[in-house]
Protein backbone atom coordinates (compact mmCIF):
# COMPACT_ATOMS: atom_id res chain seq x y z
CA UNK A 1 0.00 0.00 0.00
CA UNK A 2 1.88 3.58 -0.72
CA UNK A 3 1.61 6.46 1.40
CA UNK A 4 0.11 8.71 -1.83
CA UNK A 5 -3.51 6.55 -1.44
CA UNK A 6 -3.86 4.33 -4.15
CA UNK A 7 -1.99 3.51 -7.49
CA UNK A 8 -3.26 4.85 -10.40
CA UNK A 9 -5.49 2.24 -12.64
CA UNK A 10 -3.72 0.15 -15.15
CA UNK A 11 -5.21 1.36 -18.97
CA UNK A 12 -5.91 -1.75 -20.63
CA UNK A 13 -3.96 -2.51 -23.90
CA UNK A 14 -4.25 -3.77 -26.96
CA UNK A 15 -3.59 -7.60 -26.28
CA UNK A 16 -5.54 -7.20 -23.32
CA UNK A 17 -8.55 -6.68 -25.67
CA UNK A 18 -7.48 -9.98 -28.08
CA UNK A 19 -7.04 -12.07 -24.61
CA UNK A 20 -10.81 -11.65 -23.84
CA UNK A 21 -11.74 -13.63 -26.77
CA UNK A 22 -13.72 -16.38 -25.24
CA UNK A 23 -13.72 -15.38 -22.33
CA UNK A 24 -15.94 -12.29 -22.03
CA UNK A 25 -18.32 -10.04 -24.32
CA UNK A 26 -16.18 -7.11 -25.48
CA UNK A 27 -18.04 -3.40 -24.16
CA UNK A 28 -17.39 -0.67 -26.03
CA UNK A 29 -18.98 2.93 -27.54
CA UNK A 30 -17.59 5.46 -29.60
CA UNK A 31 -16.09 8.74 -27.28
CA UNK A 32 -15.24 11.79 -28.87
CA UNK A 33 -14.93 14.31 -25.87
CA UNK A 34 -13.20 14.09 -21.97
CA UNK A 35 -16.29 14.18 -20.12
CA UNK A 36 -18.72 11.39 -21.47
CA UNK A 37 -15.11 9.66 -22.21
CA UNK A 38 -14.84 9.69 -18.21
CA UNK A 39 -18.20 7.99 -17.62
CA UNK A 40 -18.07 5.53 -20.18
CA UNK A 41 -14.48 4.67 -18.87
CA UNK A 42 -15.96 2.84 -15.98
CA UNK A 43 -18.35 0.76 -18.27
CA UNK A 44 -15.79 -0.10 -21.36
CA UNK A 45 -12.94 -2.07 -22.56
CA UNK A 46 -12.14 0.25 -25.31
CA UNK A 47 -13.11 3.74 -26.27
CA UNK A 48 -12.71 4.45 -30.33
CA UNK A 49 -12.58 7.83 -31.35
CA UNK A 50 -14.11 7.21 -34.16
CA UNK A 51 -14.10 9.45 -37.53
CA UNK A 52 -18.36 9.24 -37.23
CA UNK A 53 -17.06 12.63 -34.84
CA UNK A 54 -17.52 14.11 -38.24
CA UNK A 55 -21.42 13.38 -39.09
CA UNK A 56 -22.11 13.63 -35.39
CA UNK A 57 -19.89 16.47 -33.99
CA UNK A 58 -18.62 18.45 -36.73
CA UNK A 59 -22.11 17.92 -39.55
CA UNK A 60 -20.62 16.66 -42.34
CA UNK A 61 -22.65 14.28 -44.32
CA UNK A 62 -20.27 11.72 -44.55
CA UNK A 63 -16.83 10.48 -42.76
CA UNK A 64 -14.64 11.08 -45.78
CA UNK A 65 -14.15 14.94 -45.09
CA UNK A 66 -12.41 14.22 -42.13
CA UNK A 67 -9.41 15.44 -41.57
CA UNK A 68 -6.18 14.26 -39.46
CA UNK A 69 -6.44 16.97 -37.49
CA UNK A 70 -9.63 16.56 -36.19
CA UNK A 71 -9.03 12.93 -35.06
CA UNK A 72 -5.72 13.91 -33.11
CA UNK A 73 -8.21 16.93 -31.29
CA UNK A 74 -10.29 14.29 -30.26
CA UNK A 75 -8.14 11.72 -29.49
CA UNK A 76 -6.37 13.67 -26.63
CA UNK A 77 -9.36 14.73 -24.92
CA UNK A 78 -10.21 11.35 -24.79
CA UNK A 79 -7.12 10.14 -23.60
CA UNK A 80 -7.41 13.11 -20.82
CA UNK A 81 -10.98 11.86 -19.89
CA UNK A 82 -10.68 8.03 -19.71
CA UNK A 83 -8.21 6.51 -17.09
CA UNK A 84 -8.79 2.52 -17.98
CA UNK A 85 -9.97 1.74 -21.40
CA UNK A 86 -7.97 1.54 -24.27
CA UNK A 87 -8.39 4.23 -26.52
CA UNK A 88 -8.42 3.89 -30.54
CA UNK A 89 -8.50 6.68 -32.38
CA UNK A 90 -9.67 5.91 -36.17
CA UNK A 91 -7.16 6.62 -39.22
CA UNK A 92 -9.24 9.24 -41.54
CA UNK A 93 -9.70 8.71 -45.14
CA UNK A 94 -6.71 9.56 -47.44
CA UNK A 95 -4.59 9.17 -44.55
CA UNK A 96 -3.80 5.27 -44.72
CA UNK A 97 -4.15 3.59 -48.42
CA UNK A 98 -1.96 5.30 -50.31
CA UNK A 99 1.48 2.82 -49.12
CA UNK A 100 2.46 1.25 -45.61
CA UNK A 101 4.68 3.79 -45.38
CA UNK A 102 2.34 7.04 -45.45
CA UNK A 103 0.03 5.08 -43.23
CA UNK A 104 2.99 4.60 -40.40
CA UNK A 105 3.92 8.09 -40.58
CA UNK A 106 0.56 9.27 -40.14
CA UNK A 107 -0.43 6.34 -37.73
CA UNK A 108 2.87 7.39 -35.60
CA UNK A 109 1.70 10.83 -35.58
CA UNK A 110 -2.11 9.98 -33.71
CA UNK A 111 0.09 7.62 -31.45
CA UNK A 112 2.57 10.21 -30.25
CA UNK A 113 0.51 13.39 -30.41
CA UNK A 114 -3.03 11.86 -28.79
CA UNK A 115 -1.17 8.95 -26.46
CA UNK A 116 -3.98 6.47 -27.52
CA UNK A 117 -2.84 2.64 -27.95
CA UNK A 118 -4.12 1.61 -31.29
CA UNK A 119 -5.36 3.16 -34.23
CA UNK A 120 -8.18 1.55 -36.68
CA UNK A 121 -8.57 1.50 -40.31
CA UNK A 122 -11.22 0.17 -42.94
CA UNK A 123 -10.80 -2.41 -45.58
CA UNK A 124 -9.87 -6.24 -45.52
CA UNK A 125 -7.65 -8.07 -47.96
CA UNK A 126 -6.63 -4.57 -49.68
CA UNK A 127 -4.59 -3.12 -46.12
CA UNK A 128 -3.41 -6.64 -45.02
CA UNK A 129 -0.19 -5.61 -46.30
CA UNK A 130 -0.44 -1.71 -44.08
CA UNK A 131 -1.96 -3.57 -40.97
CA UNK A 132 1.37 -6.13 -40.94
CA UNK A 133 3.88 -2.77 -41.54
CA UNK A 134 2.29 -1.43 -38.40
CA UNK A 135 2.12 -3.88 -36.55
CA UNK A 136 5.50 -4.96 -36.83
CA UNK A 137 7.09 -1.58 -35.70
CA UNK A 138 4.52 -1.12 -32.72
CA UNK A 139 1.58 0.40 -33.86
CA UNK A 140 -1.69 -1.95 -32.95
CA UNK A 141 -4.33 -2.16 -35.03
CA UNK A 142 -7.95 -2.61 -34.95
CA UNK A 143 -9.45 -4.07 -38.57
CA UNK A 144 -12.94 -2.84 -39.79
CA UNK A 145 -14.87 -4.76 -42.26
CA UNK A 146 -18.67 -4.78 -43.58
CA UNK A 147 -19.82 -1.33 -44.04
CA UNK A 148 -16.75 0.75 -44.55
CA UNK A 149 -18.40 3.79 -44.23
CA UNK A 150 -14.86 5.56 -45.79
CA UNK A 151 -16.18 3.79 -49.10
CA UNK A 152 -19.34 5.19 -48.98
CA UNK A 153 -19.05 6.46 -52.89
CA UNK A 154 -18.40 3.39 -54.34
CA UNK A 155 -20.45 1.01 -52.11
CA UNK A 156 -22.87 3.54 -53.15
CA UNK A 157 -24.44 3.99 -49.52
CA UNK A 158 -24.52 2.99 -46.53
CA UNK A 159 -25.90 -0.73 -47.10
CA UNK A 160 -25.84 -3.64 -45.01
CA UNK A 161 -23.57 -6.41 -46.13
CA UNK A 162 -23.38 -10.28 -46.93
CA UNK A 163 -26.40 -11.22 -48.43
CA UNK A 164 -25.41 -12.81 -51.38
CA UNK A 165 -23.17 -15.78 -51.91
CA UNK A 166 -20.52 -13.77 -53.74
CA UNK A 167 -20.34 -10.91 -50.74
CA UNK A 168 -20.48 -13.88 -47.95
CA UNK A 169 -16.59 -15.63 -49.40
CA UNK A 170 -15.08 -11.51 -49.84
CA UNK A 171 -16.23 -10.91 -46.17
CA UNK A 172 -15.14 -13.79 -44.28
CA UNK A 173 -11.73 -13.73 -46.39
CA UNK A 174 -11.32 -10.33 -45.46
CA UNK A 175 -11.81 -10.63 -41.76
CA UNK A 176 -9.20 -13.90 -42.59
CA UNK A 177 -6.04 -11.87 -43.99
CA UNK A 178 -6.81 -9.03 -41.48
CA UNK A 179 -6.21 -11.21 -38.58
CA UNK A 180 -3.43 -12.95 -39.83
CA UNK A 181 -1.82 -9.86 -41.00
CA UNK A 182 -1.27 -9.29 -36.91
CA UNK A 183 -5.06 -7.46 -36.29
CA UNK A 184 -5.44 -7.00 -32.83
CA UNK A 185 -9.34 -7.05 -33.03
CA UNK A 186 -11.57 -6.75 -36.21
CA UNK A 187 -14.55 -4.81 -36.44
CA UNK A 188 -17.53 -6.05 -38.24
CA UNK A 189 -20.23 -3.27 -39.41
CA UNK A 190 -24.09 -4.04 -40.54
CA UNK A 191 -23.76 -7.34 -41.85
CA UNK A 192 -26.10 -10.31 -42.07
CA UNK A 193 -26.07 -11.83 -38.78
CA UNK A 194 -25.13 -15.43 -39.65
CA UNK A 195 -22.17 -14.46 -41.39
CA UNK A 196 -20.71 -12.36 -38.32
CA UNK A 197 -21.45 -15.65 -36.78
CA UNK A 198 -19.41 -17.53 -38.76
CA UNK A 199 -16.33 -15.17 -38.90
CA UNK A 200 -16.39 -15.46 -34.94
CA UNK A 201 -15.82 -18.82 -35.15
CA UNK A 202 -13.22 -18.88 -37.27
CA UNK A 203 -10.58 -16.12 -36.33
CA UNK A 204 -8.32 -15.89 -33.31
CA UNK A 205 -8.71 -12.07 -33.23
CA UNK A 206 -12.08 -10.65 -31.53
CA UNK A 207 -14.86 -9.80 -33.71
CA UNK A 208 -16.06 -6.53 -32.76
CA UNK A 209 -20.17 -5.94 -33.94
CA UNK A 210 -22.19 -3.21 -34.96
CA UNK A 211 -25.25 -4.02 -36.72
CA UNK A 212 -24.15 -7.77 -37.38
CA UNK A 213 -25.95 -9.56 -34.23
CA UNK A 214 -24.99 -10.93 -31.00
CA UNK A 215 -22.69 -13.87 -32.32
CA UNK A 216 -19.69 -11.95 -32.53
CA UNK A 217 -16.53 -11.23 -29.30
CA UNK A 218 -17.64 -7.41 -28.49
CA UNK A 219 -20.50 -5.38 -29.42
CA UNK A 220 -20.01 -1.11 -30.42
CA UNK A 221 -22.25 1.92 -30.71
CA UNK A 222 -21.93 4.91 -31.64
CA UNK A 223 -22.31 6.74 -28.43
CA UNK A 224 -24.70 9.93 -29.25
CA UNK A 225 -27.01 7.08 -30.83
CA UNK A 226 -27.60 4.67 -28.32
CA UNK A 227 -27.99 7.67 -25.77
CA UNK A 228 -31.07 8.72 -27.98
CA UNK A 229 -29.12 12.61 -29.27
CA UNK A 230 -29.40 11.32 -32.53
CA UNK A 231 -31.70 12.90 -35.24
CA UNK A 232 -31.64 9.20 -36.92
CA UNK A 233 -30.35 5.89 -35.87
CA UNK A 234 -29.89 3.09 -38.26
CA UNK A 235 -32.22 0.09 -37.74
CA UNK A 236 -29.38 -1.71 -35.69
CA UNK A 237 -29.10 0.87 -32.90
CA UNK A 238 -31.45 0.27 -29.57
CA UNK A 239 -31.77 3.99 -27.43
CA UNK A 240 -30.90 3.23 -24.15
CA UNK A 241 -31.27 7.07 -23.42
CA UNK A 242 -33.40 9.51 -24.43
CA UNK A 243 -31.07 12.12 -24.15
CA UNK A 244 -32.09 14.68 -26.87
CA UNK A 245 -35.35 15.01 -25.22
CA UNK A 246 -33.66 15.94 -21.90
CA UNK A 247 -31.14 18.83 -23.68
CA UNK A 248 -34.15 20.35 -25.50
CA UNK A 249 -36.18 20.48 -21.60
CA UNK A 250 -33.49 21.83 -20.17
CA UNK A 251 -33.07 24.56 -22.84
CA UNK A 252 -36.23 25.41 -22.99
CA UNK A 253 -36.69 26.12 -19.06
CA UNK A 254 -33.25 27.89 -19.23
CA UNK A 255 -34.88 30.32 -22.35
CA UNK A 256 -37.95 30.60 -19.98
CA UNK A 257 -36.44 31.72 -16.64
CA UNK A 258 -33.95 33.80 -18.15
CA UNK A 259 -36.85 35.63 -19.96
CA UNK A 260 -38.89 35.79 -16.77
CA UNK A 261 -36.37 36.68 -14.69
CA UNK A 262 -36.58 34.44 -12.10
CA UNK A 263 -33.01 33.19 -13.52
CA UNK A 264 -30.11 34.07 -11.96
CA UNK A 265 -31.94 33.74 -8.91
CA UNK A 266 -29.81 34.76 -5.21
CA UNK A 267 -28.51 31.46 -4.71
CA UNK A 268 -26.64 31.98 -8.13
CA UNK A 269 -24.99 34.93 -7.03
CA UNK A 270 -21.99 36.33 -5.78
CA UNK A 271 -22.45 37.78 -2.68
CA UNK A 272 -19.71 40.36 -0.84
CA UNK A 273 -17.64 39.04 1.62
CA UNK A 274 -17.46 40.42 5.55
CA UNK A 275 -14.11 40.93 4.86
CA UNK A 276 -14.88 42.65 1.37
CA UNK A 277 -17.25 45.05 3.23
CA UNK A 278 -14.97 46.09 6.06
CA UNK A 279 -12.35 47.32 3.43
CA UNK A 280 -15.06 49.10 1.70
CA UNK A 281 -15.32 51.44 4.76
CA UNK A 282 -12.70 54.32 5.19
CA UNK A 283 -11.55 55.08 8.44
CA UNK A 284 -13.53 56.01 11.00
CA UNK A 285 -16.80 56.24 8.60
CA UNK A 286 -19.87 53.78 10.13
CA UNK A 287 -20.99 50.98 9.13
CA UNK A 288 -23.21 50.74 6.02
CA UNK A 289 -26.57 51.73 7.38
CA UNK A 290 -29.16 49.22 5.64
CA UNK A 291 -29.74 51.38 2.72
CA UNK A 292 -26.43 51.17 2.22
CA UNK A 293 -26.72 47.77 1.96
CA UNK A 294 -27.75 47.82 -1.63
CA UNK A 295 -24.52 48.69 -2.30
CA UNK A 296 -23.73 45.17 -2.05
CA UNK A 297 -25.17 43.75 -4.32
CA UNK A 298 -24.02 42.63 -7.33
CA UNK A 299 -24.91 45.51 -9.09
CA UNK A 300 -23.91 47.34 -6.12
CA UNK A 301 -20.21 45.70 -6.64
CA UNK A 302 -19.34 48.13 -9.85
CA UNK A 303 -20.53 51.35 -8.42
CA UNK A 304 -17.67 50.62 -5.58
CA UNK A 305 -15.18 49.64 -7.60
CA UNK A 306 -13.08 52.59 -9.00
CA UNK A 307 -12.55 52.73 -12.95
CA UNK A 308 -10.61 50.14 -14.56
CA UNK A 309 -9.86 48.01 -11.14
CA UNK A 310 -10.59 44.34 -11.09
CA UNK A 311 -13.19 42.63 -9.47
CA UNK A 312 -13.47 42.81 -5.67
CA UNK A 313 -12.19 39.34 -5.14
CA UNK A 314 -11.98 36.43 -7.45
CA UNK A 315 -14.84 35.20 -7.31
CA UNK A 316 -16.86 38.63 -7.78
CA UNK A 317 -14.57 38.60 -11.53
CA UNK A 318 -17.07 35.95 -12.85
CA UNK A 319 -19.87 38.56 -12.59
CA UNK A 320 -17.90 41.92 -13.35
CA UNK A 321 -19.20 44.51 -15.42
CA UNK A 322 -15.90 46.88 -15.68
CA UNK A 323 -15.84 49.93 -15.52
CA UNK A 324 -18.49 51.88 -14.25
CA UNK A 325 -17.94 55.15 -12.66
CA UNK A 326 -16.55 54.96 -9.26
CA UNK A 327 -17.93 57.59 -6.23
CA UNK A 328 -18.05 55.91 -2.75
CA UNK A 329 -14.42 54.65 -2.36
CA UNK A 330 -11.43 57.24 -1.61
CA UNK A 331 -7.83 56.09 -2.26
CA UNK A 332 -7.15 54.59 1.27
CA UNK A 333 -9.77 52.68 0.71
CA UNK A 334 -9.58 51.25 -2.66
CA UNK A 335 -5.78 50.16 -1.62
CA UNK A 336 -7.15 48.09 1.43
CA UNK A 337 -9.62 46.29 -1.01
CA UNK A 338 -6.84 45.75 -3.37
CA UNK A 339 -4.44 44.13 -0.42
CA UNK A 340 -7.77 42.14 0.60
CA UNK A 341 -8.42 40.74 -2.73
CA UNK A 342 -4.88 39.85 -3.36
CA UNK A 343 -4.50 37.88 0.00
CA UNK A 344 -8.05 36.63 -0.63
CA UNK A 345 -6.61 35.34 -4.35
CA UNK A 346 -3.58 33.66 -3.11
CA UNK A 347 -6.04 31.13 -0.65
CA UNK A 348 -9.59 30.86 -2.07
CA UNK A 349 -10.51 28.45 -5.18
CA UNK A 350 -11.93 31.18 -7.57
CA UNK A 351 -15.32 29.01 -8.19
CA UNK A 352 -16.04 28.30 -4.89
O1 LIG B 1 -16.38 5.83 -36.82
C1 LIG B 1 -17.03 5.07 -36.10
O2 LIG B 1 -17.80 5.47 -35.22
C2 LIG B 1 -16.88 3.64 -36.32
C3 LIG B 1 -17.80 2.73 -35.59
C4 LIG B 1 -19.11 2.78 -36.27
C5 LIG B 1 -17.28 1.36 -35.47
O3 LIG B 1 -16.06 3.23 -37.07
Amino acid sequence: MSAQGPAPRKRLLAPDITAKKGREQIVSLTSYHAHTAAIADKYCDFLLVGDSLGMVMHGYETTVPVPLELMVMHGRAVVRGARRALVVVDMPFGTYEESPSVAFRNAARVMKETDCGAVKLEGGRRMAETIRFLVDRGIPVMAHIGLTPQSINTLGGFKSQGHTREQWDRIEEDARLVAEAGAFAVVLEAMAEPLARRITAAIRIPTIGIGAGAGCDGQILVMEDMLGLSPRVPKFVKEFGAVGAAIEGAIKGYAEEVRAGTFPAPEHTYALRPEGQEALRPEGQEALRPEGQDLLRPAGQDLLRPEGQEALHPEGQHGARAKTAPAAAPPAAVEALSASARATKKTKNPTS
